[in-house]
Parts: C-alpha cells; sequence; structure tokens
C-alpha cells in the first residue's frame, strides 16, 4: 500500500487548480442507467471511486470511454441495455455510494438487486430513507442475506415524500428514481447540497422536469424517457476547502481557482475570523496568511449552507495550532472524530466527549507515522504534516484516493515537500 511522507515547515505559494466534484460525478455517472443514449460528463475527477463506479457499471451493462478532451478529463457512459441489474456485496461495500444505483434500476428495468452497503467509519449509516422512498414510489423491497430487492414491474408511480430529516444520499436517490415514474413526485424536506442541484440540471439536460432541487421542495414530473446529454460537473467545494485549510495552515499565498467561493461560504468566514486573508476572485479565491498565529474560532457541522461535515477534520487541523481552544462540534455522524487520536500523535492536544472535540492549540506539532481512517481524515493529517516539524508519513492512503485528485502534485507545486511511497498495489 502507497504511503504520504511530508516534510514540514513550506510554506505554499502559486495556484491549485480545483477538480470536479466527488460527490456529484459519482450520482452524474448513476444517471446513465437511466437512459440508452450516451451521457458525456466533463470536468469529471479521476478518482479511485469514480474509477470504482466505473467498474460497477460495466458489469450492469455500460461503455464507459474516459478521455482528455478540450474540457478537461470527459467520460462518456453509454447503456444500451441493462445486462444484470445485481449490484454484488463486493463492489457495493467498497464504495457507500454505489448503493445509488439501485433506484435507477429498479426505474429502468422494473427490478433489482442491490447489496445493502453496511456502515463505515464514520458511523452505522443506515440507508432506510433511501428505502422508504422508493417504496413510496411503488417499489415492493424485500430485504434477504444482505441484498436489498427491489420489484415495480409496471414502473414506479410519482408519490409525494416528506423526509423525516435531511439526507444528501436518500434525496438524490428519490430524485434519480422518480425521474422517469409515472405522474408527479414532490419530495419535501430535501437536502440542499449544490450537488443536489448539479444532478438535477443533468437530468434536466436529459429531458427530465425537475424543479426545485437545491430548496427543501423538489417537485419531479416524470417524463417516458431520458436522453443523453452533455454535462459538466460542478467544481469540488471539498476540495476547494480542503486546499484552503491547507493554505492557512502552512501559510504563504494560494490561489485556487477552476471554482465557486460562495460553495463554501461558511468555511471562509471561519478561515477569516482565525486571521488569515480571504479574497474572492472571479473563479476561486485567494488565502493569504503570513507570520502571525491563527486565533481559535469554534465550529459547527450543519446541512448546506452549514459548515460541512466534510470538512470537519481539515478544519480540526487547522486549530491545533491555533492560538487558545477551538470546540468543533459533529451534528451530522455519529463517529466522525477518528482522526482525533491520529492527530494526537502529532503532538496535538485534543479532547472528545460526545459530539464535540476541544482543541487546544499547541505552539507546534512533531511529525510522526500516522494512520488514514477515511477519506476526509485523512487529508486532515496531510495537512498536519505540512506544519509538522520533521516528516509525517501517512499510510492507509487509499483512503485520500478515493477523494483527491494528484494531491501530491498539486500541493508540490505550490512547494509543499510531499512525496508518494509506493508499496504493494492497492486493491480497488
Ligand atoms: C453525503 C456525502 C458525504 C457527506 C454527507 C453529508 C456522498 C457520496 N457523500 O453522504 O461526503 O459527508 O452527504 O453532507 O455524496 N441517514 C440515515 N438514513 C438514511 C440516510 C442517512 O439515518 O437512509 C443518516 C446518516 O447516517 C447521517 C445523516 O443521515 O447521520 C446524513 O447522511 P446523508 O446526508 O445521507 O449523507 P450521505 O448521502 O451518506
Amino acid at each position: 500500500m502507497d504511503r504520504i511522507a511530508i516534510t514540514g515547515g513550506a510554506q505554499l505559494n502559486g495556484e491549485i487548480p480545483i477538480s470536479g466534484a466527488k460527490n456529484s460525478a459519482i450520482k452524474l455517472m448513476a444517471a446513465s442507467l437511466l437512459t440508452d443514449q450516451p451521457l458525456r460528463l466533463t470536468n469529471m475527477p479521476r478518482l479511485a471511486d469514480t474509477k470504482f463506479l466505473g467498474k460497477l457499471l460495466k458489469r450492469l451493462g455500460a461503455a464507459v470511454d474516459e478521455s482528455d478532451g478540450a474540457d478537461g478529463a470527459e467520460t462518456v457512459l453509454h447503456v444500451p441495455e441493462i445486462m444484470s441489474a445485481i449490484a454484488p456485496y463486493d463492489l457495493v461495500r467498497q464504495m457507500r455510494a454505489s448503493f445509488n444505483v439501485l433506484g435507477p434500476l429498479v426505474a429502468r428495468t422494473g427490478q433489482a438487486k442491490v447489496s445493502l452497503p453496511g456502515g463505515c467509519t464514520i458511523g452505522a449509516r443506515p440507508v432506510d430513507l433511501h428505502l422508504q422512498a422508493l417504496e413510496a414510489l411503488g417499489a415492493k423491497i424485500d430485504l434477504h442475506e444482505g441484498y436489498v430487492f427491489a420489484q415495480a414491474p409496471r414502473g414506479l408511480k410519482g408519490a409525494e415524500i416528506t423526509f423525516p430529516f435531511v439526507s444528501v444520499g436518500a434525496t438524490e436517490h428519490a430524485l434519480l428514481a422518480a425521474v422517469i415514474a409515472n405522474g408527479v413526485t414532490v419530495l419535501h424536506n430535501c437536502a440542499c447540497e449544490p450537488e443536489i442541484a448539479d444532478l438535477a440540471e443533468c437530468l434536466n439536460k436529459m429531458g427530465a422536469k425537475v424543479e426545485g432541487a437545491g430548496t427543501p421542495t423538489i417537485t419531479i414530473t416524470g417524463v417516458a424517457k431520458l436522453g443523453g446529454a452533455t454535462y459538466a460537473v460542478i467544481p469540488d467545494r471539498i476540495e476547494m476547502g480542503t486546499y484552503a485549510v491547507a493554505a492557512a495552515m502552512a501559510g504563504g499565498e494560494v490561489r485556487l481557482t477552476n471554482s465557486r467561493p460562495g460553495l463554501i461560504d461558511a468555511l471562509l468566514k471561519k478561515i477569516e475570523e482565525a486571521g488569515a486573508g480571504v479574497t474572492e476572485t472571479p473563479d476561486g479565491v485567494i488565502i493569504k496568511r503570513n507570520g502571525s498565529r491563527l486565533n481559535a474560532v469554534d465550529v459547527e457541522t450543519g446541512v448546506y449552507p452549514g459548515f460541512a461535515t466534510d470538512l470537519q477534520a481539515q478544519f480540526m487541523s487547522l486549530m491545533t495550532t491555533a492560538k487558545g481552544e477551538s470546540r468543533i462540534r459533529e451534528t451530522i455522524f455519529e463517529n466522525r472524530f477518528m482522526h482525533v487520536p491520529e492527530l494526537a500523535r502529532l503532538g496535538a492536544d485534543i479532547s472528545v466527549s460526545g459530539g464535540e472535540a476541544v482543541v487546544r492549540g499547541v505552539e507546534q506539532l512533531e511529525g510522526a507515522e500516522v494512520m488514514a481512517t477515511d477519506l476526509r481524515a485523512s487529508v486532515s493529517l496531510v495537512i498536519a504534516g505540512l506544519v509538522a516539524r520533521g516528516e509525517t508519513v501517512v499510510s492507509r492512503i487509499y483512503h485520500l484516493d478515493r477523494g483527491f485528485e494528484r494531491l501530491e502534485e498539486k500541493l508540490g507545486n505550490c512547494g509543499a515537500q510531499v512525496r508518494r511511497i509506493h508499496g504493494e498495489p492497492d486493491e480497488l
């Protein structure tokens, strides 16, 4: 397995182009199952997760063609017919979001068998809301031996669905299933994350009739058939936020491009409050910090437009060397502090009680060997390594490769001392 070694102390100066959003790309790829025409996705990130989903889609009958076009990396997905409506455990367990093929499969073919994804290191992460939504749309759902069997031989039917709480995945899943259902579906208490509006925009380009995506109420008028489309994936707000934090941590001046600062308002406000300079530009943001130590600030994660849970670990790293005490409250996932013991190995002073971590800033972190535990936690260790004295070696970086494209290159181009140590090939 590969590892990443960071020698701390270098400032970051330069430009980092932001890639297309992983969390959007994988839902857009699943949308290709809804049509027999090609779906061309541009501004695609090249990540282990997108590669992985491509593998599953091929198993279901897709031709997946990756190339570098004028608009950057692109992927053309073409599913003339569904060859198999079965998504096996060995594929779904490796990437939870592949569970989202269930809705499109049952909508298009009237039946599907998809493995339950199971829990993960950041919590139990059930899919009950996904299944309730599909049931409300008329699918008969049975659970056997770890699999969901969904049947709707006469197609799905529009319905009025109120989610009991906000879920990004369940909102997207219901949307994917309802676009070719019979009749009108109204979804209430939807997640408002930008990736949902992105998915709806792409579906509309394919011929769907979706209104209100990005607000709590989404109305979908089912159409008989969707066609192909060309669609550019939204910039990755989590990648942008991660590099904004990295720049504030290491000091220097970094320009993040090919992005939209409005997507991470909540984070940028906190970075500014901590004492770093934030200047918005037409295609991104410049983060600047010279000399002085940052101040501790408190954050609480929340649904969009609140502070993203996917940026919590990175922000905690930033606070490990800030002046004073920062309270970081996690409200979305039950067990999302796996990075705390690893940050402690680098000399951070953090205590956790329930859903809250208290970070008492120290003057200096010390390099050490640490282990990545999940995708966002792993990058928080790299960020800490940027300022730790000596060398930090992060192992199990297959987590990192799931969601960060060319991380060493992007940071290295700005002056960071980051290198990959190649080990045995990772299993995908
Ligand atoms: C998505 C993102 C993830 C991000 C999260 C919150 C993808 C691939 N992942 O995850 O990076 O951290 O949104 O912004 O897009 N829940 C249930 N039952 C359900 C569904 C969810 O109890 O059926 C719970 C979850 O366990 C969690 C909370 O609801 O505690 C929110 O989860 P959700 O918004 O669904 O997150 P994901 O879609 O899994």
